[in-house]
């Protein structure tokens, strides 16, 4: 067992598998949460919320898998979310038994607002439940974190009693969220501080804070949180979450780094102290920034802080100049410090199967032998046409062949007729999950459109594409194109992602990933579907509940 770290260091609380999933469309099945959290364990957070376990079975397998295989001895903790109720802590807490290091992670809201028009509850009966479901989650494991949701809009008074008798049952962290974005800098600060002075048993217990960034203040919250006491921040990668997301992980942690001689002395440090202030290996930031926007499918922003296409980019030309003088001049970080290096050439049309290998190993893919061969056949494929091989090509060929979306309907074929003289036509051939191979064609407003019409007369799911985006990995005209698409089924947003250096091939191969999303969700949830089935390839499936 771990022992508790101590006040003066930041500890980092993952949430991306858990309020970064609530996200629309970004939903991930359990070998994709696996993939993540596998991640986040090299990234070197120290608890990674990996699911709420009593939502459904696929949270509850999620995190019993990672339980199991990232909740190692010297891993970091798992924790699983649960409601202020018997049934739900329970939950956690059996899905929770494989890890070396396990937190039941309660909540239950304390502001006016949701007492009377959500829960129903008076204040007292708040007082009641909340050590009862503590010491509830205690018997089952020792770290217990409690968060009485919508902290920023509730009456401190009444939080402080709240926190305090919580902190009594055993509560070893007690958290503080924003739930709505709400709050401001100094107010956080001011509240946070507040529970340092009038929680009685405070000390024994770590002050966590999570945001979220409907004002885009969430960042700014915490860091002057940590100033007025704050020892856990929640976040997640890229800042993905319930509406306007979370604290973005890789801000707070560069934030941290790049002022530390700021915030070391409100660790009690001196100012230039080079101690860590977190555990994050901030090499693996932009690696795992990657892989969380293609498995979810939410792309990130090029201006976005620290892990946007242009963040490290320089385009006006005195910028350029005093870089090229002196990298200080504009820069305040190195690209390297987040692990975007120099995108070298790596392997070539020439290298085998063990160079390949390896050199994904170094990059921190584990594949199971299936695995591998599918992504070394792509390899070869690209090897073929474009001469040289980069690690993000690399990255692109890992991510897109390991970590996909049931292979339920598969595409055999697409062929495109297009041009200025003529009207975009599309075929192909898909072969459903009953085994059958099924040609069709369509006419287009262009190339894509023709495709995604093709495909649907096949497949015959209703839905609506809401976005469609194309990337390239690397600069050249033989470049990997990644397209991600996401599209809607009664209300519901799903997300497809694909890489190759053919982007037509890539887009009808990005729209069978979402759809296979969607089949595989219609399926798990046929007892839940509306009236009318739905006629998929030659299948008949219950629609999806909204
Ligand atoms: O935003 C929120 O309040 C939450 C809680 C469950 C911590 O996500
Ligand atoms: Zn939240």
């Amino acid at each position: 067992m771990k022992t508790q770290p101590s006040q003066d260091r930041i500890i980092i609380f993952d949430t991306t598998l858990r309020d970064g999933e609530q996200s629309p469309g970004a939903s991930l099945n359990v070998d994709e949460k696996l993939t993540i959290a596998r991640q986040l364990a090299r990234l070197g957070v120290d608890v990674i919320e990996a699911g709420f376990p009593f939502t459904s079975t696929g949270d509850f397998e999620a995190v019993q898998k990672i339980a199991r295989s990232v909740g190692t001895e010297h891993g970091p903790t798992i924790c699983g979310l649960a409601r202020a109720r018997k049934p739900d802590i329970k939950r956690a807490a059996e899905a929770l038994k494989p890890a070396a290091n396990a937190r039941i992670h309660t909540f239950l809201a304390t502001s006016d607002i949701h007492l009377e028009h959500k829960l129903k509850k008076t204040r007292a009966e708040i007082l009641e439940i909340v050590p009862e479901m503590v010491a509830y989650a205690k018997s089952f494991v020792n770290d217990v974190e409690f968060s009485p949701e919508d902290a920023c809009r509730s009456e401190p008074e009444f939080l402080y009693q709240v926190l305090e008798r919580a902190i009594a049952a055993g509560a070893t962290t007690v958290n503080i969220p924003d739930t709505v974005g709400y709050t401001t800098p100094s107010e956080f600060g001011a509240l946070i501080r507040g529970i340092k002075e009038n929680v009685p048993n405070i000390d024994r217990a770590i002050i966590s804070v999570h945001g979220h960034n409907d004002l885009g203040l969430a960042v700014a919250n915490f860091l002057e949180a940590v100033k007025n006491g704050a020892r856990q921040l929640e976040c997640t990668i890229n800042g993905i979450g319930e509406r306007a997301g979370n604290a973005a992980l890789e801000e707070l942690v560069m934030a941290l780094y790049v002022r530390r001689q700021y915030y070391n002395p409100f660790l009690g440090r001196a100012a230039d102290s080079e101690e860590p202030l977190t555990n994050i290996d901030s090499r693996q930031i932009y690696k795992t920034s990657r892989l969380v926007s293609n498995l979810t499918g939410m792309l990130v922003q090029p201006n976005k802080a620290i892990v946007g296409a242009n963040a490290f980019a320089h385009e006006s030309g005195i910028h350029q100049d005093g870089v090229l003088k002196n990298k200080r001049t504009y820069e305040i970080m190195d690209a390297e410090s987040i692990g975007l290096t120099e995108n070298q050439i790596v392997l070539g049309k020439l290298s085998g199967r063990h160079a390949f290998h390896t050199r994904l190993k170094e990059l921190g893919f584990e594949m199971a032998d299936d695995e591998l061969n599918k992504a070394f056949v792509k390899f070869k494929d690209l090897a073929d046409k474009k001469k040289e091989i980069t690690d993000w090509d690399l990255e692109a060929i890992a991510n897109n062949e390991v970590h996909q979306a049931p292979e339920l309907f598969r595409l055999e074929l697409v062929q495109v007729s297009c041009g200025d003289k003529s009207r975009p036509t599309a075929t192909v051939t898909v072969r459903t999950p009953a085994g059958e191979e099924l040609t069709d064609a369509a006419i287009g407003t262009g190339p894509v459109d023709a495709i995604y019409r093709a495909i649907n007369r096949v497949v015959n799911v209703p839905n609506e594409l809401i976005e469609f985006s194309v990337q390239s990995v690397t600069a050249g005209i033989d470049a990997i194109g990644e397209v991600t698409i996401r599209l809607r089924h009664e209300g519901k947003v799903f997300s497809g992602h694909s890489a190759n250096t053919d982007i037509i091939v890539a887009s009808a191969e990005a729209y069978i990933s979402a759809l296979n999303r969607l089949y595989q969700a219609l399926q798990s949830n046929p007892e839940k579907s509306s009236e009318q089935p739905t006629q998929i390839g030659n299948q008949v499936v219950a629609k999806a509940q909204r």
